[in-house]
């Protein structure tokens, strides 16, 4: 399967769930493994008997790039760190945010009033990711990217291409010194130096309040009492800063995309978000009043999965769907795929919210829309995400309606997460 997957993942793993059913064998390369798309076996790798699946050597790329924190650790590490980030992700804490959310959401629509009187196209994909670095940067990091703000989205974008492009390559290639390699480095320095601003900031000057960043310095291992040193911190706060700023950023460009094309939920999301909020910025109490915003998002999720897949290796044998599963095998788990099957959705393909309503979603199983994953490995921002979602949709969609620039083709390219592959121009106009 690897010429199919480093051409098109997306259309491999999907041809084979619905030409082979809940468990297809890939090989590719010298491995092996399963895709799997039965919800049972879906909980069974990923929560039931987790202990038996590491992530895959697919993480090794990220790993080798990004450095070995929460996302990619394995083990007693990996709980040893969860723990340490687990309180700055509380209910409560998050909901204290809220504030912090709104404000840079508010700052963005400053931006779009101007904007929108200007008349030509911005890159919404650009437009969401500042958003939400900003917004990861103020509630957890409490700092700015000083010199690096301005070259810091260039370098991911330079880091992403290449760990995707290479995604496939179980490590052959990647020790040529190309000049691809030397601009990948470079990148590397960009986010690296990003990130040690940060750090040094904080070490200069506590921030006083009890953020991320602040309970990544002060961790002291239970028994040896001993701190992360800067290089581990430093792992860290890449770690969050990527995963919190990219998924999420996507996560919304997608959504004014969805939203762009189908008037209908466009009308119905501006009623609910004039009737709740009558003009004013939400707030985290008005958030459970806005039940077709969190539909919205969603249904933006189950289309366009910003993790649109992932896998782990088995420790030891194991069985799976009635076939056996030799160790060091894969298991591939696909939200693209597993969230677009017609056995699990009515008219797959429609963008339709009103499949999240209440009754609509209470026979399906949880484990066939999982856009944060599932079990002890589950995303540690998904709450996080989904309030700063909320408070994003309900401040920029009350007062601007957007709109693609006509004839622009609209792809999704799977790199590490889902990214529209030719980005996404679009005209912001206000709602009159
Ligand atoms: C819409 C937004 C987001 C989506 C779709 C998303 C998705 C995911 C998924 C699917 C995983 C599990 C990957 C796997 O099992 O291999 C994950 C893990 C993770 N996510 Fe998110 N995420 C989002 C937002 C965030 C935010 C806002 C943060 C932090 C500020 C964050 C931090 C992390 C971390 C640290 C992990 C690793 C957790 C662990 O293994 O213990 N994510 N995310």
């Amino acid at each position: 399967m690897l010429p199919a997957l480093r051409r098109d993942p997306l259309r491999a793993f999907m041809d084979a769930a619905v030409r082979f059913g809940d468990v297809a064998f890939f090989k590719i390369g010298s491995r092996r493994g399963y895709l799997i798309t039965n919800p049972s076996d879906i909980r069974h790798v990923l929560q039931d008997n987790a202990r038996n699946y590491q992530k895959s050597p697919l993480y090794q790329k990220l790993r080798t790039s990004l450095g070995d924190g929460l996302l990619t650790s394995e083990g007693a590490f990996w709980l040893r760190q969860r723990r340490i980030a687990q309180p700055a992700f509380h209910r409560q804490r998050i909901e204290a945010l809220a504030g912090v959310m709104t404000d840079a959401a508010a700052e963005t629509a400053v931006r779009w009033e101007t904007l929108a009187t200007q008349g030509h196209p911005i890159e919404i994909g650009n437009e969401m990711m500042r958003l939400t670095r900003t917004v990861v940067l103020r509630a957890l990091l409490g700092g700015d990217l000083g010199p690096y703000a301005a070259t810091i989205d260039a370098a991911w974008a330079t880091i992403n291409q290449q760990i995707a492009e290479s995604f496939w390559s179980f490590g052959i290639a990647d020790k040529l010194p190309t000049p691809k390699k030397r601009r990948f480095h470079a990148a590397r320095a960009v986010l690296h130096g990003a990130v040690d601003h940060l750090i040094q900031e904080r070490r200069r000057k506590s921030s006083g309040n009890a953020d991320l960043l602040s309970m990544l310095i002060e961790a002291r291992d239970e028994e040896t009492g001993e701190s992360m040193n800067d290089l581990q911190i430093r792992v860290e706060v890449t770690t969050f800063l990527l995963a919190g700023q990219e998924t999420t950023a996507l996560a919304l460009t997608w959504l004014w995309y969805l939203l762009s094309q189908h008037e209908q939920p466009r009308r119905r999301l501006a009623e609910e978000l004039d009737r709740v909020l009558r003009g004013r910025q939400p707030a985290f109490a008005d958030l459970a009043n806005l039940p077709y915003t969190r539909m919205v998002i969603d249904e933006t999720m189950r289309l366009y999965p910003p993790a649109w897949g992932f896998s782990r290796q088995a420790m030891a044998d194991d069985r799976l769907g009635g076939y056996e599963l030799p160790r060091g095998w894969l298991a591939f788990v696909i939200p693209y795929v597993l969230h677009r099957l017609p056995a699990y959705w009515e008219d797959a393909e429609q963008f339709d919210p009103e499949r999240f309503s209440p009754s609509r979603s209470a026979d399906r199983s949880k484990f066939v829309y999982i856009p944060f994953g599932a079990g002890p490995r589950q995303c540690i921002g998904n709450h996080f995400a989904m309030i700063e979602m909320l408070l994003v949709v309900a401040t920029l969609a009350q007062r601007f309606s957007l709109r693609l620039v006509p004839g622009h083709r609209v792809e999704p390219y799977a790199m590490i997460t889902l990214r529209p592959r030719f980005g996404m121009p679009m005209y912001i106009e206000r709602r009159d």
